[in-house]
């Protein structure tokens, strides 16, 4: 079986059309090519992207100019550190690749860069809905602290608020371990391998 290695960078600008169209396939167009610039732009945004790329033997093996090349972005996900908080604003996974960890293992690169950046609590608005969601911000100690009426207008759907705190707790720090831990077995059964600089956190510009 040839895995798939899995990057974890920071978005950059030559990035910038990929992320569009992932947005395009996980949301439907959430934010606009002004919106990912403002991150870009932004010093309070820590925004990462997953990016697939074929084992080196069989990418030279192809001649031709194959996007495998340069790699897939099958994630993104990004937070906003504000005082002592991290503001999840965005988390998606491409829809062929869902239900394989990855969007577990991206929340986990973007709550560990918060606690390595000394931040207190996460926090995010989701729909009721999004039971994949909702599982997965569960598994990290999220908890619903509120919501906000009618806050999605193509639904009319409130957003439940859920925070966890603690970040910078031993029992957190366990939460991330353990996950860190069961990941890599989990995401071998669908083929991805992490790439050797996985446990480097990434500092927030
Ligand atoms: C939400 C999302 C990021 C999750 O990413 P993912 O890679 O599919 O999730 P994972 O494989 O890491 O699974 C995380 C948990 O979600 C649950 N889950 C995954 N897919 C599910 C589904 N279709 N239905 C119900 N639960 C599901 C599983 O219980 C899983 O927990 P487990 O590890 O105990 O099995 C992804 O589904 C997505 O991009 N959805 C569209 C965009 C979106 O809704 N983003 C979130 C906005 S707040």
């Amino acid at each position: 079986v040839t895995l798939t290695l899995l990057q974890l960078q920071p978005l950059t600008p030559a990035l910038l059309d990929a992320a569009l169209e992932l947005d395009q396939l996980c949301f439907g167009g959430l934010w606009t090519r002004d919106g990912y610039q403002r991150e870009l732009d932004s010093s309070s945004s820590h925004f990462l992207v997953l990016n697939a790329v074929e084992p080196a033997g069989e990418a030279e093996a192809d001649t031709s100019s194959s996007p495998t090349k340069s790699g897939l972005l099958v994630g993104l996900g990004c937070f906003w550190s504000i005082l002592e908080e991290a503001h999840i604003t965005i988390l998606g996974v491409h829809p062929q690749y869902q239900s394989q960890g990855l969007g577990q293992l991206l929340l986990y690169a973007l709550l560990r860069d918060a606690c390595h950046s000394k931040l207190e609590w996460a926090t995010l608005e989701v729909r009721p809905s999004n039971q994949a969601a909702l599982a997965l911000y569960r598994r990290f100690g999220f908890k619903e602290a509120g919501r906000r009426r009618r806050y999605y207008k193509d639904t009319d759907e409130d957003a439940l608020i859920l925070w966890c705190s603690g970040l910078q707790t031993p029992e957190f720090q366990g939460v991330l371990a353990n996950c860190r831990q069961l990941l890599g077995d989990r995401l071998a059964l669908y083929g991805w391998q992490l790439s050797e600089d996985w446990d480097v956190p990434h500092v927030i510009s």
